[in-house]
């Protein structure tokens, strides 16, 4: 039977849309761009574009041929789902970062809000879905309160296999799985998402004979989640993981086109350096769709870490990046756009909307006798959402407010393959025209080192001594 993603008419209809019109200097005069400012860079733009084929051909893009080079592991995760889905009732993601964002952005946007609430055969026999990222000692022993070890699973996934976070929570959970299950029923309870060859959980899971999904090589953390990382927990959850991978495919044709005004991926990437390069260093992200609140945090840490850096390519000290800053619509009209609209002009804010919600609800003609309330009735709530939406972005424009519309036809698996790709592409190109590496995150290291060496760690003694001849705390500092 052909499926829905397979229909070429369907693909088109769910094609999701860049609007930049409010990025423009006919919109927002003197805060907006020209068709000039683009064309300027025009040679910027070829080089990068050029960058991004070429990397791609060498190997050090390799997240964009996931969509085309899985097709043994999607079955594998399939086959694997319809083995244990059964047996357990709940299935829990330890990991963090680029190990956790994306099962939490992918589940909110496909599955029911209260998936977890839903009884099992309204979830269609799937388990419920936990991701623990926080170390929080307050998060795990309440998590135990309602879990049932003979009925879990847990995924462990993490990169570098290595990560403290991830797997000290594997270490308190091995644990417990022996306590109470035995040491013979403990491997059925952890599957593993990690590295080939490198790291500690592949050697464990070899040894210890957990099953275990491979994470590809040349994939960075936070480009991983249309891996097993993300597809996993996914198709855990029923999500259909075939349709996700075609979004991305469909995503990046038009990602390949060499003209810009095509190519959404490169002309958001694009975008947004120029309003860096304007001084517009925060990136708001405000989905009109509960469903698509998590995308926001994930994109958060895909343009956060890849593109704050303090060196480009070259060795040069360069201090760039945009901050990002989640928000929802319409719940942060109620708090954060008052700061849009007559704050500093130093934002880009993107809202992310939606055409065909999943449902339609009414709202009922009443107090016909009261105007200011009355006008509501016989509306639908689809209504109220996408008009203040619209609002929000003409109130914006108004103040000269540099914004830009990303709208999806409806959330479903194919459409949410292509966004999450965009944002991909989107940022490898923005890391392009700054010339900075997006794929490192040396900023991160320090602080993981530090920790380290405060642990003992052996290796870190150099460290440790550095970090006893900080200065010490004063207490005239501390109120
Ligand atoms: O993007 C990255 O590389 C990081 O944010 C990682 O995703 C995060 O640190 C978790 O790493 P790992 O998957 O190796 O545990």
């Amino acid at each position: 039977m052909q499926q829905r993603f397979q229909n070429e008419d369907w693909k088109k209809k769910m094609n999701i849309r860049l609007d930049f019109n409010h990025m423009m200097e006919e919109f927002i005069q003197e805060q907006g761009l020209t068709e000039k400012d683009i064309q300027s860079l025009s040679n910027k733009i070829q080089q990068a574009t050029t960058a991004m084929v070429e990397k791609r051909k060498n190997g050090q893009m390799d997240w964009r041929d996931l969509p085309y080079n899985q097709d043994e592991v999607v079955e594998e995760m399939i086959d694997y789902v319809e083995e244990v889905k059964d047996e357990i009732d709940a299935f829990v993601v330890l990991g963090i970062g680029g190990s956790a964002l994306g099962p939490i952005a992918v589940q909110q946007a496909i599955n029911h809000p209260y998936y977890n609430e839903l009884p099992k055969e309204k979830r269609k026999g799937y388990p419920r879905l936990y991701v623990v990222d926080n170390i929080d000692p307050e998060r795990l022993p309440a998590l135990f309160d309602i879990l049932d070890f003979e009925k879990t699973l847990f995924n462990v996934i993490t990169k570098s296999g290595s990560t403290s976070e991830t797997m000290s929570q594997f270490m308190i959970i091995k644990q417990i799985l022996e306590e109470k299950l035995g040491n013979g029923k403990t491997k059925r309870h952890i599957v593993c998402t990690t590295d080939r060859e490198k790291g500690n959980l592949i050697k464990i899971a070899k040894e210890e004979g957990y099953q275990t999904f491979i994470i590809p090589e040349g994939v960075g953390g936070r480009f991983s989640e249309l891996t097993p990382v993300g597809l996993l927990p996914a198709a855990m959850c029923g999500i259909d993981i075939k349709e996700m991978l075609a979004g991305a495919a469909w995503m990046d044709q038009r990602c390949n086109q060499e003209e810009i005004f095509q190519n959404p991926g490169h002309m958001y990437g694009l975008l947004q350096y120029i309003a860096m390069e304007k001084g517009k260093n925060i990136s708001v992200m405000m989905p009109y769709a509960d469903s698509l609140k998590y995308i926001a945090d994930w994109y958060a840490q895909l343009w956060a870490e890849s593109l704050g850096k303090k060196y480009d390519v070259d060795g040069k000290e360069v201090y760039v990046g945009q901050t990002p800053v989640k928000a929802l619509g319409v719940t942060d009209q109620h708090s954060q756009v008052q700061l849009y609209a007559e704050g500093p002009f130093d934002k880009v804010i993107v809202f992310i909307g939606v055409d065909q919600y999943r449902n339609t609800v009414d709202i009922p003609k009443s107090y016909e006798d009261i105007p200011s309330l009355g006008f509501l009735g016989g509306t639908t709530q689809n209504q109220l959402i996408q008009t203040e939406q619209m609002a929000t972005e003409y109130a914006l424009m108004k103040a000269k407010k540099m914004n830009m519309t990303i709208t999806l036809p409806e959330v479903n698996e194919f459409t949410i393959g292509q966004l999450l790709y965009f944002f991909e592409v989107a940022t490898g190109f923005a890391g392009e025209l700054m010339n900075i590496n997006a794929f490192d995150q040396p900023g991160v290291e320090e602080g993981k080192n530090a920790t380290y060496a405060m642990f003992g760690r052996p290796g870190y003694e150099e460290k440790k001594a550095e970090l006893d001849a900080r200065p010490k705390k004063q207490e005239k500092y501390i109120v």
